[in-house]
């Protein structure tokens, strides 16, 4: 059998194995996806007692994605860039690959729910300055983003992103942020407000250009309180599951030497979950 994982801690929410297995029964394979929960102390032993043996890869996970990336001989420039990694590759030689399936998952999701969107046509801002913000920066600067504004509420995080991504990235804080949405093409929530239910950031979504794109990376609830100011000021919208569905794709085909079967309904799996 072909067997991956996912590893987190905790790692009872993840979806993931919901997603990977409903494929590997569609598809007929003989594979297994499996939920592990290492110590936080002892991710590195962890993963390097995987070199060259048994499973063929990772997905990973909250808190250990810049571990993940460290861990690894070999790495995409997206990762790199992204300073993390999702996902971890065994290969046969006992080398690790590690790459970056969020940003190409960030990326499907605008073109499967804001198809019209042109990534080179405008700025790019994204609220928070954690592991989100930079990875979806990292993503829309690779994908041809002419400028990327990081707008946090300590500003020195955001800048510790724009110093390592380089002059199309600038540093804001939230004084700035009027002036930075004003110019947007695309406005992302990379904080972690609205999880819950809560109330999303602070921003004026109306002071966007009409047919700015406003996606929320928050999931949990699907129309967060972001999306329905974005919706209330007309402006499409993109929601965080359809990236956390789309980022499986890449992974399941770095596993299982193919791509999902069509006919899943991952979408409905997942709601019924959420
Ligand atoms: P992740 O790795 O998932 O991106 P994180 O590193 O915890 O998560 O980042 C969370 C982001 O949400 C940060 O940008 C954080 O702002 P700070 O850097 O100033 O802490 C932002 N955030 C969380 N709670 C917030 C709040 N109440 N107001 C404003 N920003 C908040």
């Amino acid at each position: 059998a072909l067997v991956a994982g996912v590893c987190g801690q905790p790692i009872v929410h993840s979806m993931s194995p919901l997603l990977h297995n409903a494929w590997l029964a569609a598809a007929g394979i003989d594979g297994a996806y499996v939920p592990m929960g290492p110590p936080e102390d002892r991710f590195e032993v962890f993963v390097n007692g995987f070199r060259g043996g048994v499973i063929r890869g990772l997905n990973v996970t909250i808190p250990f994605k810049e571990r993940a990336l460290a861990c690894a001989d070999e790495a995409s420039d997206l990762a790199r860039l992204a300073g993390a990694a999702n996902l971890l590759r065994f290969r046969e030689d006992g080398t690790i690959f590690a790459d970056n399936t969020d940003g190409p998952g960030l990326l499907g999701a605008i073109a499967a729910q804001a198809p019209a969107f042109d990534v080179s046509a405008a700025p790019v801002v994204i609220l928070g300055a954690g592991g989100a913000a930079r990875g979806a920066a990292a993503a829309l600067l690779l994908a041809g983003a002419p400028k990327v504004g990081i707008v946090n509420r300590t500003v020195a995080k955001a800048q510790a992103i724009a110093d390592a991504l380089g002059d199309k990235v600038i540093a804001a804080g939230e004084a700035e942020l009027p002036a930075l949405l004003a110019d947007a093409g695309l406005v992302i929530n990379a904080t972690s407000l609205g999880l819950g239910g809560g109330d999303g950031p602070p921003a004026d979504l109306a002071l966007t250009p009409p047919g700015c794109v406003v996606m929320d990376m928050v999931y949990k609830p699907l129309r967060t309180e972001f999306l329905q100011r974005a919706q209330a000021a007309g402006r499409p919208t993109v929601d965080g599951l359809e990236m956390l569905l789309l980022q499986a794709v890449p992974s399941f085909e770095a596993f299982f030497g193919q791509a999902p079967p069509a006919g899943v309904d991952v979408r409905a799996v997942a709601l019924a979950h959420l």
